[in-house]
């Protein structure tokens, strides 16, 4: 059985929820972490928590809606940690993609952040685009660990975030042609990956242009196993005893 450790399931992208949930069992997906990114997000993430049994749930601000965010949406997320299967604050980082302009606010939030996470005792899931120095740099600060989200940095950066005792989120990025992240992963113990969609975004081959949905975690599975030689069977294992390491799931 698979676990996705990171996707988007709202209304906003999925009129069927039932279907994606039935498509990912089907597939072998029996589990899913939920990620909201802003206020709204993270309500509709937690009542899908408690309307469904294998979907948990992390809550936190994306640094996409530093613009939008309230002083009051952070409180409410320090408030509903205590739920039970909210298992971890994310998705949070930085995102200089498109401005770096406010780095210094998109840093501050992700302390705050960073900061609940280590007095609650929760891991972390990293959102951290063209960012991967101050990343690394404002991770060290705290007492925490987690996953970076959509990993596809270098070896050398992979090592870092490794060392600090994160696991790095391997999604359909993997499977696209140009990706330099097989190379990656060739060199790196399995000990340190986990699988993820980001559904409904990053489809993997050959999809690629679709809707992704969790129970694409198959082609993404099948794919690691190619390149590195080994069973799905053992993926599974290696994978979930990651994932337990990491989160109260
Ligand atoms: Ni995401």
């Amino acid at each position: 059985m698979f676990t996705d450790t990171h996707c988007h399931i709202y209304k906003e992208y999925y009129e069927n929820i039932e279907e994606v949930l039935k498509n990912a069992k089907k597939s072998n997906v029996n589990r899913m972490i939920n990620n909201g990114c802003d206020k709204k997000s993270n309500e509709e993430v937690l009542e899908l928590t408690k309307n469904y049994e294998n979907i948990y749930g992390a809550i936190g601000i994306h640094p996409e809606n530093i613009e939008e965010y309230k002083e009051e949406d952070l409180k409410w997320i320090e408030e509903n940690l205590k739920q039970s299967k909210i298992i971890a604050i994310g998705e949070i980082g930085l995102d200089y993609h498109y401005t770096k302009e406010n780095k210094t606010e998109q840093i501050k939030l992700l302390e705050r952040q960073l900061k609940i996470a280590e007095q609650y005792h929760l891991p972390v899931i990293i959102h951290s685009r063209e960012a991967t120095e101050d990343t690394i740099n404002t991770l060290k600060k705290y007492k925490v660990t987690g996953v970076i989200h959509s990993f596809s940095g270098s070896l050398e950066t992979a090592k870092i975030y490794i060392k600090m005792g994160y696991l790095l989120g391997i999604n359909g990025v993997i499977t696209f042609k140009n990706s330099k992240l097989k190379d990656v992963i060739k060199e790196i113990p399995l000990e340190s990956i986990v699988l993820e969609t980001d559904s409904p975004y990053l489809t993997p081959e050959p999809f690629r242009g679709k809707k992704n949905e969790p129970a694409r975690i198959k082609e993404i599975a099948e794919f690691i196993c190619d390149l590195k030689g080994i069973s799905l069977e053992d993926l599974t294992t290696i994978t979930n005893h990651n994932i337990k390491r990491i989160f109260d799931i």
